[in-house]
Formats: C-alpha cells, structure tokens, sequence
C-alpha cells in the first residue's frame, strides 16, 4: 500500500520554463513587458481586441516550438505508474503536459489552443491566429472570438471538481508556481485542512511556502523527477 492514495499537484509557468515558455513574474516575465489590465481582462479585450488577439498570436507562435521538459514526462509517468489517483491541475494555457503523456489533467485557466466566443460561450479547438473579422460558428457573430483562456476577474475553470479533489487528498505538491494567484494559491490551505502532506517544489521559496510542510528549491527538471522517483520507489518519507 503506497503512503499517499489521492495525490493533487498544482503547476505553474515554472514547469514550462525550461521548455522555452517565458513565466509571468520572474526577471522578463511577461507581465513586466506587458500590461496585464490591457491584455488579460475582459475589460482590456472590450477596449482593444485587436491588441490583445495580437498578444496571443505572439504567444502562439512562442508555445508552437515548445516541447515537454523532465518535469512534465515525470508527471506523466507519477500518473501512470503510480498504485493511487494522481490528478494535474495546471494554471498553464500551454499543452505540454498532455503532450508528455498526462490525461487526469485539469486546464483552470484555460489553454491556448481553443477559442471561446464572447458572446454564446461556444468553445472549440483553435489552432489558428485569431482575429476580430472570424465569427463563432455558434451565434454567427462576428468579433467575439476570443482565446479561452481565462483572464483577470473571470472565474477559473472546473473549481466544484477542484475543491472536491482537493478535499480527498492525501498529498498535495505545487510546482512551479509563485502562488501569488488566486485561488490556485489558497489550493494548499484547502489541502492542509483535508490532512494532506504538502510539498513545494519551485525555484525559489514561493509567497506561499510557509503553508507547505516540505519544501525543496530548485529547477524543476532536476527537481520534479527525483521527487517522483521518491514517490514511485515508495522511499518518500517527510
Ligand atoms: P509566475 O511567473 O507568477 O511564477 C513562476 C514561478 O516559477 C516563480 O516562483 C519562479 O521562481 C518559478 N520558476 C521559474 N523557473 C523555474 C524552473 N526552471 N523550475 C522551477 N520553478 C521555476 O507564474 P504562475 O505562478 O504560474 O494567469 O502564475 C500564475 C498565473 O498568473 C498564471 O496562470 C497566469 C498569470 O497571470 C492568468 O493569466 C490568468
């Protein structure tokens, strides 16, 4: 019987880092280039939608030759191999984790490669650019296609599953994450009142990581995959 039966893992920018995919508030972040209000709520797309579909073709194009790193196939692999539920939450908009092999994944901010349409919630595959003058084969309207991700002030993704899973686990890793973004930060509060063990596994401390238990700092390809070798060995003991 292994220690832990229900293992959550949050993951963040960090995970991808070393895939190529910028994060958003480390030294050239994207949100020290670019005006999160502008590009990244509601409010901005209604100002400006040229400017923030422009933002996400340049995004596209940076996450189109982008592969999965150590970490991500660790992850993958955890989920697999591993005698318990293991279940991914990512707040990446990115496809790297799917493309490693994971499939109990849940996307709570949304992914890039599908467009959501502003007007009827219409969401479909999208690999394109986007742009203003394509309508939503939904509603037929014109203009309000826009990236389904989720942004500023909107709520994230499949939560009621989230805080249920949250609520069984016994174990609850965050990686990657500078946990300066609610909820996904208040996710390990959530796990600790469950009882679960909970680990950090970042860079650097996090904003958050006197709440985890353990904590080990490094980069995610080194540090992800010993961690899941620990946990697939049956040696992890805290
Ligand atoms: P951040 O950019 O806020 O934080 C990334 C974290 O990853 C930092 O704590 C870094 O120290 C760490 N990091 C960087 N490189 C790493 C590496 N190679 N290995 C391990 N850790 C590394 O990104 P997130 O926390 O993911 O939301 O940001 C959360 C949300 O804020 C994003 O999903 C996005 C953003 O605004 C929306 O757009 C809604």
């Amino acid at each position: 019987m292994p220690r832990f039966q229900r293992i959550v893992i949050l993951t963040g920018a960090g995970l991808s880092a070393e895939s190529g995919l910028g994060t958003f508030r480390d030294k050239d972040g994207l949100w020290t280039k670019y005006d999160l209000n502008e590009v990244a709520t509601p409010e901005g797309f209604a100002r400006g939608p040229d400017k923030v579909l422009a933002f996400y073709n340049m995004r596209k194009k940076v996450h189109a030759d982008v592969a999965p790193n150590a970490a991500h196939r660790a992850l993958a692999r955890l989920e697999e191999a591993y005698p318990g539920k293991v279940l991914t939450i990512t707040q990446n908009i990115d496809e790297l984790h799917e493309l490693a092999g994971s499939r109990n994944l849940i996307h709570m901010h949304g992914e890039i490669y599908k467009a959501l349409c502003a007007h009827c919630g219409h969401r479909r595959p999208w690999r394109e650019d986007f742009s203003t003058t394509r309508s939503c084969q939904g509603c037929n309207a014109c203009g309000g296609l826009r990236p389904d991700v989720v942004w500023f002030g909107e709520m994230p993704y499949r939560m009621e599953e989230i805080y249920a899973a949250l609520s069984r686990c016994d174990l609850f890793v965050s990686i990657g994450t500078s946990g300066t973004v609610y909820p996904a930060a208040g996710f390990v509060i959530d796990a600790l009142q469950a009882g679960a063990h909970t680990v950090e596994l970042n860079l650097e401390p996090s904003e958050g990581v006197t709440h985890f238990a353990e904590a080990r700092h490094g980069k995610a390809t080194e540090i992800v995959p010993a961690f899941v070798e620990e946990l697939l060995g049956g040696g992890h003991s805290a």
